[in-house]
């Protein structure tokens, strides 16, 4: 298993007498676009926040492997501590700064990435010139590859739905992630903003050489992106397989028709 990314062994997250992952036990393997898909409330949020550090579940563990080989394991861990060693996400509900133009939002993330965010640039004085230099050229070069190019000076507040979601990943890469994990990437787009946002996040791991976990409902973009798929059901892995085979999968369309989540298309 050396090229597996993430190793989620037994996994069990209660809050309170919620149980919202149980006894969950999956892998990632790096390169892979692996997709978690389930109903509304399965817990697909809180497996990404379990694997980036920001919720701590009780029983099991989550190792990630970074760079050089190099083992985290992730329960207990802070989330930037989770973030630096290369691990990236998006949110569900946008987190963007939307005062800000589409470049300050992105040059956010490379600044943080090198060391210096806003509480050590406070604590270390003035950035020097090169450093300055270094994040503005990342960060016109990942706003170049989302397709931003010509909204850089537009503040987040008035791009469209697609063009948001695609600031986010950019925002997400600027970290220089192994892992970019997005969570529901595609929620709020039309139809056409879809298929672009399949075809970027398709680049993300064959261009950036970055390693996708998505979480989606949109059945079509998940299928025709994904190459692996777990479904989730009340906390709980129910099936993992090909497209293919979750399609055909009888658990699988009873989980799904029991909710009707494949009429919703979304949350
Ligand atoms: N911080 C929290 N405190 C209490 N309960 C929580 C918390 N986070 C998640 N839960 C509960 O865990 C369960 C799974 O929620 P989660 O958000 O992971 O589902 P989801 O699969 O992402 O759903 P959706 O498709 O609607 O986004 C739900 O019952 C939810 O109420
Ligand atoms: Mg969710």
């Amino acid at each position: 298993m050396s090229d597996v990314i993430f190793d989620v062994r037994d996994v069990t997250l209660r809050f309170g007498g919620v149980v919202s992952l149980n006894d969950v036990t999956l892998h990632h393997l790096r390169g892979e676009i692996l997709a978690v898909i389930g109903p509304n409330g399965a817990g697909k949020t809180s497996l990404f926040n379990s694997l980036t550090g920001v919720y701590q579940p009780q029983e099991g563990s989550i190792t990630f492997v970074g760079r050089n080989e190099k083992s985290v394991s992730v329960i207990g861990r802070k989330a930037h501590r989770v973030a630096s060693a290369g691990v990236a996400r998006t949110f569900q509900a946008s987190r963007m700064f939307s005062a800000l133009t589409a470049f300050e939002n992105v040059k956010i993330g490379a600044e943080n990435h090198h060391g210096f965010g806003v509480v050590g640039a406070m604590l270390r004085g003035p950035r020097t010139r090169r450093d300055d230099r270094l994040s503005d050229e990342r960060t016109v070069e990942l706003l170049r590859f989302v397709g931003l190019t010509d909204r850089a000076n537009t503040i987040a507040a008035s791009l469209s739905y697609g063009e948001r979601r695609r600031l986010e990943i950019a925002r997400g890469l600027a970290t220089n992630p192994q892992v970019l994990l997005l969570d529901e990437p595609a929620a709020g787009t039309n139809p056409s903003e879809k298929v672009e946002l399949t075809n970027l996040i398709r680049r993300v791991r064959d261009e950036m050489g970055v390693t996708i976990l998505l979480i989606e409902h949109d059945m079509k973009l998940v299928m025709s992106l994904a190459e692996r798929l777990y479904v989730l059901n009340f906390g709980s892995v129910i099936a993992e397989g090909t497209p293919e085979e979750i399609r055909a999968n009888p658990v699988v369309i009873e989980a799904y028709l029991g909710s009707s989540a494949t009429q919703a298309g979304g949350s």
